[in-house]
């Protein structure tokens, strides 16, 4: 079976789609700096698919590193590329440091793509390349808009980087994939997303709340122009992503691709506000939530959820859990972290 490289695949995304790649067969390379993970994930995911990967510790900014890596694997048949940073705020305090990680990375790998006979290439790209889109849902014709954030800049100069590799490189295959709100966890609870300190996103701060590591979720805003007055995302269980990155793989490695780049949007079509979110989170674990209504957050759109016409039709891929399934895995994985400490 062919090999994949898989960057970052220590990370929150990353790891439940080594597990997807491993249950189709795959065999898979992890390459991960462990900046941003721990090894215990390895554990995880040889635990639910009964296969250890091959792992590489390595930082992909060392570009020699990079090439003596590929050189050692000249049978790699495809790779995706989660490793990057993506804290929006610390980008706005950090540029340099999310250019240089979320770009010089990029391009050391394409270099290496360059030289092989033939390379598929799969890039981890966000929703948030569209800002607050005109209109919705968000299909992948919808105008890239100026990036809020470096972080953002980081995927839209990255998608960009692709596009123009693509144009001259026949060899190379890639398909960007950006994401709308990946949350949840594997049903086994063996592996789960780990923030590090507070988190930041709506999905890890309620669980941890809920847990007794917060004191209180603050809902930010609910005078929004929705129906409940607070913010609406496509929020996607982590699982269905992950099998869509095999799906969008396999599309590469059997030459079924339209042409040699393409872009998808990966989400479920359907809106939650924040205080639906809290309202499946209570649902499903019994429990009240502590939140409290307080400014909104600078910087937050209004409104995005995917139009899945592409994905569905041209992909071949729908989501298959819901938010309730999603809110239940993140719930359990939270216990599970606390069960381990
Ligand atoms: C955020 C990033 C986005 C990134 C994505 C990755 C910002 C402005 N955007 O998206 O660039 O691609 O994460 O997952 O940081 N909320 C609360 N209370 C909280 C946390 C969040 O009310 O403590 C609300 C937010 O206002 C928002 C929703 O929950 O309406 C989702 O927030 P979050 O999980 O941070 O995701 P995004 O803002 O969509």
């Amino acid at each position: 079976m062919d090999k994949i490289l898989v960057t970052g695949g220590l990370g929150f995304i990353g790891s439940h789609t080594v597990v997807e790649l491993q249950n189709e067969g795959y065999e898979v390379v992890i390459v991960d700096d462990l900046s941003n993970s721990s090894i215990d994930v390895l554990d995880g995911i040889t635990a639910i698919t009964d296969k250890k990967p091959l792992f590489e510790k390595l930082d992909l900014k060392d570009k020699t590193g990079v090439e003596r890596f590929f050189a050692k694997h000249q049978d790699i048949k495809g790779v995706i590329h989660f490793a990057a940073s993506k804290a929006v705020g610390e980008s706005v305090n950090e540029p340099l440091l999310y250019y240089e990680n979320n770009l010089s990375t990029l391009i050391y790998i394409l270099k290496e793509l360059k030289k092989l006979p033939e390379a598929s290439f799969i890039f981890s790209s966000s929703c948030t390349v569209y800002g607050q889109a005109d209109e919705l849902p968000i299909t992948e014709n919808a105008p890239v808009k100026q990036a809020e954030s470096p972080y953002g800049n980081t995927k839209q100069i990255g998608e960009e980087i692709i596009g123009d590799t693509c144009k001259v490189t026949p060899t190379l295959k890639a398909i960007t994939l950006r994401y709308f709100n990946p949350i949840g966890s594997h049903e086994s609870a063996k592996i789960g997303e780990l923030p590090i300190g507070v988190p930041q996103n709506l999905v890890p701060f309620i669980t941890q709340t809920a847990i007794g590591l917060r004191e209180q979720l603050s809902v930010f805003g609910d005078d929004y122009p929705t129906h409940d007055g607070t913010c609406i995302r496509d929020y996607i269980h982590v699982v269905d992503l992950a099998k869509a990155h095999v799906v969008a793989l396999g599309r590469l490695l059997k030459n079924k691709n339209g042409s040699n780049y393409e872009t998808f949007n990966l989400g479920t079509g359907k809106g939650s506000t924040v205080l639906e979110v809290v309202q499946s989170f209570e649902r499903v674990s019994g429990k009240k939530l502590n939140y409290k209504i307080v400014g909104r957050r600078e910087g937050d759109i209004i409104s995005a959820y995917a139009d899945t016409n592409k994905a569905n039709n041209v992909l071949g891929w729908k989501t298959q859990l819901s938010l309730d399934e999603a809110m239940r895995s993140a719930w359990l994985w939270e216990q599970k972290v606390k069960s381990s400490k």
